[in-house]
């Protein structure tokens, strides 16, 4: 593997318009803390960049409902972002943010150098147009009526109901959000990227000299080189955005997903005026973390940008990962259905690295995981309560009370004693080895071992009790549970930077290197340590419950919100063929064997017939004798059970499937025609 001098590291840049939430912690901000904690410690050269992504069309879009400028939207979310993740102990060297001068400036820069060499392509098509407010539309300011599941509320450019990805040509009665106005087709000038031209570098550039990348990422790029990929827009009709920089192009913005990317290079520029060196040195390693639906944007049009640019360097890596479920269900921001990170601080203050610990151990490295608060609860309680905060708190409490304060020394370590030693050595080299290959949550375990070593340490060698016969033996044994303890403050750094730091107050420790991991004297004897504080509490189940209850009430929420869509359109032919009257019950009875029928006589008006009618699980027979409803009478006759059925008893249904009668309001003579 090559040696690199330094490191740039990146994680996306979250959209301001909304605050973050457990999915984009677990799946980038953590994993690239732990990553760029570790490099620090080792004493590396690296810089860590994010900021918020502060253009595109859902901000403009969110402002206008709102009657907002989007400046203030974006200035709103991203003092949300910052603090929350700067109480989360996320340690970016700098959190930018793309409406900042310098970035519009370096992305201008950077489209005008590519511009200048004829990089792109100048291409014009058709677009929708807003008579009405004259305005280009972006596919997310038109809705209109899904080709493919009728729902009547989608996007230009995807189906919220059905999910399916959609052009807003495909709208069925397509309309401007801006004034409602029907849109129309209007020509407009575009720049392209030409990625069709790049296709031979990233074969060889990716399907050949990255085959270490991880199975999920290499596999996405492969599968969009391998359906040949086409010249892409790098601009947008839109008036919120970095201007085109060039000639003849009012009104013309470019595309979020130029600039936003240029934000890691703008950010690294507000941090440092020796930027170039990790931009454009090829002993840099460059590392890219991300979310699964980014990875195109950063394996190939953002390297296809800095290769057109021609003096920057590419990705070593870009370790994306899947996604996190919450509770079963898929994190949405729209439908709230999630753990906001600035609430879970308010409601959970110094657990941060409960937080960060669960979403470690459940990251979504290999496929999508799930966050469920009951595991959250047992983590806490199993794992850092019972194992690493018992260990240590046991350790410091002994010494506190056999040798007032002071660390013992070791006399005569015995085998078993020296193998506990030497096993830091191991676990460190493990640690190292997974971190560096970007899987996390293996790391943490081995992490966690080695206060589960320490755990069996105390259980097999019970100094309380040896404490009455062999003085020496116990010094021997609690100094190295103090040294377990301190390299435990060490090699839990990257995952629980806050745990790490108390178990250093409390031990007296100022200064940590990761090289520091396998000395067996980190702490000297002699060396005064304090009183133990405890590193976890429980987490109680009341604490739980309301967390649960709060996601039941989104649920809830969500499905009064919720529509079946609309069925497709019939005309007045079709609707005046079915005879629906008035009516009466005259007889009920259950039909043996079944949950849900009730064999009913009815009085139409016309006559008296059998109906068979699925409410039993709502009515009972001898309650709806007499009642008057609405019939559907000429529906084809059915077989239901042996029992012929003349028809059909209309009834509504909610969204928990209750049934309610539908009839007059009033009583009348069965018969009345309903039209
Ligand atoms: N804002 C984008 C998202 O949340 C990520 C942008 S990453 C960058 O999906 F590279 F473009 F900055
Ligand atoms: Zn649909």
């Amino acid at each position: 593997m090559k040696e690199f001098k330094r490191y740039m590291v990146t994680s996306a840049l979250p959209y301001a318009n909304g605050p973050v939430h457990i999915g984009h912690l677990a799946g980038v901000y953590i994993p690239s803390d732990i990553y760029v904690r570790y490099l620090r410690l080792k004493g590396k050269d690296v810089l860590w960049v994010c900021g918020s992504d502060e253009h595109g069309v859902p901000i403009t879009l969110k402002a206008k409902k709102e009657g907002k400028h989007p400046q203030e939207i974006v200035d709103k979310y991203h003092e949300i972002i910052k603090k929350s993740f700067k109480d989360l102990g996320i340690s970016f060297d700098i959190y930018h943010r793309t409406s900042a001068k310098i970035h519009h400036e370096t992305a201008a820069g950077i489209f005008k150098t590519i511009h200048d060499k004829n990089g792109f392509i100048e291409k014009t098509t058709e677009q929708y147009y807003d008579p009405e407010a004259r305005q280009f539309l972006a596919d997310r300011y038109i809705t209109g009526t899904c080709p493919h599941c009728g729902y009547e509320k989608a996007y230009g450019d995807q189906c919220e109901k059905c999910g399916t990805s959609l052009s807003a040509t495909e709208l069925i009665n397509p309309k401007s959000t801006i004034s409602g106005a029907k849109p129309e087709l209007k020509p407009t000038k575009h720049w392209f990227l030409p990625l069709d031209t790049y296709e031979p570098f990233l074969k060889k550039w990716i399907l050949e000299e990255h085959k270490e990348w991880k199975p999920n990422v290499y596999g996405q790029c492969k599968s969009w080189i391998d359906q040949g990929l086409q010249p892409r827009a790098v601009s947008r009709d839109l008036d919120w955005g970095v201007p085109v920089p060039v000639e003849n192009a009012e009104g013309k913005v470019l595309y979020v997903w130029f600039d936003a990317p240029i934000g890691y290079i703008s950010a690294t520029k507000a941090l440092t005026p020796d930027w170039e060196k990790y931009w454009k040195d090829k002993d840099t390693k460059l590392v890219h973390f991300i979310g699964k639906d980014n990875i195109v944007f950063h394996c190939i049009i953002f390297p296809s940008m800095l290769k057109a640019e021609g003096s920057y360097i590419l990705p070593d890596n870009v370790p994306a990962n899947e996604f996190l479920n919450l509770e079963g269900d898929k994190i949405s921001t729209s439908r709230n259905w999630a753990v906001w990170l600035h609430e879970y601080l308010e409601e959970f203050p110094g657990k941060q690295d409960v937080l960060r610990y669960v979403l470690t151990a459940n990251a979504p490295e290999t496929k999508d995981n799930d966050f469920t608060w009951k595991d959250f609860q047992a983590r806490n309680n199993n794992e850092l309560v019972a194992i690493l905060g018992n260990f240590v708190n046991r350790a410091i409490v002994l010494t506190g009370k056999y040798f007032d304060g002071l660390v013992p020394e070791r006399i005569n370590p015995d085998e078993a004693d020296t193998a506990v030693l030497n096993e830091i050595s191991e676990i460190r080299q493990k640690v190292e080895h997974s971190i560096e290959n970007f899987r996390f949550r293996e790391a943490m375990k081995e992490a966690m071992n080695l206060a589960r070593l320490g755990n069996k340490y105390l259980a097999e060698t019970e100094p309380w009790k040896l404490i009455k016969t062999d003085e020496d033996k116990v010094k021997t044994i609690l100094n190295i549970a103090l040294q377990i303890s301190a390299s435990l403050s060490i090699v839990l750094e990257p995952f629980l930077p806050f745990t790490a730091e108390k178990i250093r107050k409390i031990l007296a420790i100022d200064k940590i290197v990761w090289d520091d991991l396998g000395n067996h004297d980190l702490l000297k004897a002699g060396h005064k340590i304090g009183k133990a504080e405890l590193l976890f509490a429980k987490i109680e189940d009341k604490e739980i419950e309301y967390q649960v209850n709060k996601l039941l009430a989104t649920k809830e929420q969500n499905k009064e919100e919720s529509h079946e869509p609309v069925k497709d359109e019939i005309s007045y032919d079709d609707f005046m063929k079915m005879d629906i009257r008035s009516g009466v019950i005259l007889e009920a009875e259950k039909v043996p064997k079944t949950k849900k029928l009730l064999k009913l006589k009815v009085d139409t008006g016309v006559d008296q017939r059998t109906i068979v009618s699925g409410i039993a699980e709502y009515f009972k027979p001898e309650e709806i004798i007499g009642k008057q409803v609405s019939l559907l009478l000429n529906l084809a006759p059915r077989k239901i059970r042996g029992i012929q059925s003349q028809g059909m008893i209309l009834m509504a249904e909610d969204k928990n499937g209750k049934l309610y009668f539908v009839a007059p309001q009033e009583n009348i003579k069965p018969g009345a025609l309903i039209k």
